[in-house]
């Protein structure tokens, strides 16, 4: 079998899934090389996942003639160079989100997929490889709740990962640049139209940090679409029972809920306290699968010369969205998209 020769660059927190998802469980793709610009991570890359080529330098690694295609986990910031860098040394290109952090740099990066169109680009939106939320588009798609117009996403962070979200709060863009893109990203998918206007608010009441660092702990914002539809999403920082995420997608004919319960498994408690069902406790464990199958459609698209779902156009007109939610935060207005 024809194997995809990937060199991965950043093995924090989710590079450790991708790059252990691709030595490992992907047939059709080999992890050759890594890239980070931290020691241990490479050391990691060796000893745990046999990786014999590693690089402190990531043009060194883009110039290994061994390297088919590069996956992009590193800090946001560096996404749009890399992903330009990359397409430009003939390599096909996964990066996660968020697509950069700057409408700028944004359109450099698309700028550099359009110049290359021969080479395979796809972005990281792994809630639309999610067994769930692709059961519920295929519904959509076949009509199952008539013309969808209104989309209910929440979002909120277990309550045990705070301290972290506290000490990130004032480099992290804001609640809505950091955590709402992939709700963003849904309601445009669900809804198959681009919103015009968005009015934002936030609140904190638990953790007065976020304000210190001038962050909300809580954020809900309603958006117009193009077509007429609506949407709202409800971000935050607290859940105290695990890791809250929740779709809504209603429609002329009918309704469609992602994890109404977000429950860890589909085992239920019966005891003295009540009937209980745990909730998943973070995103890895709730988006195990999706980490996997969205690279497993990267690697079958670059195999297959198919062109990926989730495009660079995805990635830029979230960040648009995204950057809009956060100007009507900080301003009380509402904004034109
Ligand atoms: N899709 C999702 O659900 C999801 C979840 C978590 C993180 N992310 C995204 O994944 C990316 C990584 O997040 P993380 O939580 O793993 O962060 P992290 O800080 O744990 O890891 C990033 C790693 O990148 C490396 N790095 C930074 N600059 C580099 C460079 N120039 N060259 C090579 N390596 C470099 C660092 O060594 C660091 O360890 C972020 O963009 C984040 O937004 C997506």
């Amino acid at each position: 079998m024809e194997k995809l020769r990937i060199g991965i660059a950043g093995l924090g927190r989710l590079g450790k899934v991708h790059a252990n998802n691709i030595a490992n469980k992907i047939p059709n793709a080999k992890l050759v090389a890594a890239c980070s610009i931290a020691l241990p991570e490479l050391t990691y890359a060796e000893k745990e996942l046999g990786v014999t080529r590693t690089y402190s330098d990531y043009r060194k690694m883009l110039q290994d003639e061994d390297v088919d295609a590069v996956v992009v986990v590193t800090t946001s910031s560096e996404h749009c160079w890399q992903i330009a860098a990359a397409l430009d040394a003939g390599k096909h290109v996964f990066s996660d989100k968020p697509l950069g952090v700057t409408l700028e740099e944004c359109k450099m990066a698309q700028e550099a997929v359009e110049r290359n169109p021969h080479l395979t680009f796809m972005l990281g939106f792994m809630r639309r490889s999610d067994p769930s939320y692709a059961y519920a588009k295929e519904k959509i798609d076949a009509g199952a709740i008539g013309t969808p117009y209104m989309v209910k996403a929440t979002g909120i962070d277990p309550e045990s990962a705070v301290e972290g979200s506290i000490r990130f709060a004032k480099t992290s863009g804001g609640i809505f640049l950091d955590m709402a893109i992939h709700d963003i990203d849904l309601m445009r998918w669900f809804l198959g139209a681009e919103a015009t206007s968005v009015y934002a608010l936030g609140t904190t009441f638990k953790h007065l940090e976020f304000k210190d660092a001038g962050d909300d702990e809580t954020g809900v914002a309603i958006y117009q679409f193009e077509n007429g539809a609506v949407g709202s999403i409800h971000v935050g920082r607290t859940a105290p029972h695990g890791y809250h995420v929740e779709t809504e997608i209603i429609g002329t004919e009918g309704s469609i809920r992602v994890s109404p319960v977000p429950a860890k498994n589909l085992s239920v408690l019966y005891n003295g306290q009540g009937v209980l069902t745990e909730c998943v406790e973070n995103f890895g464990t709730r988006f195990d699968d999706a980490y996997r199958l969205e690279m497993e459609e990267f690697v079958d698209c670059v195999l297959s010369g198919r062109k990926p779902g989730v495009t660079v156009y995805d990635g830029t007109m979230s960040t648009r969205i995204g950057f809009a939610t956060t100007k009507a935060w900080k301003t009380g207005q509402i904004v034109r998209i």
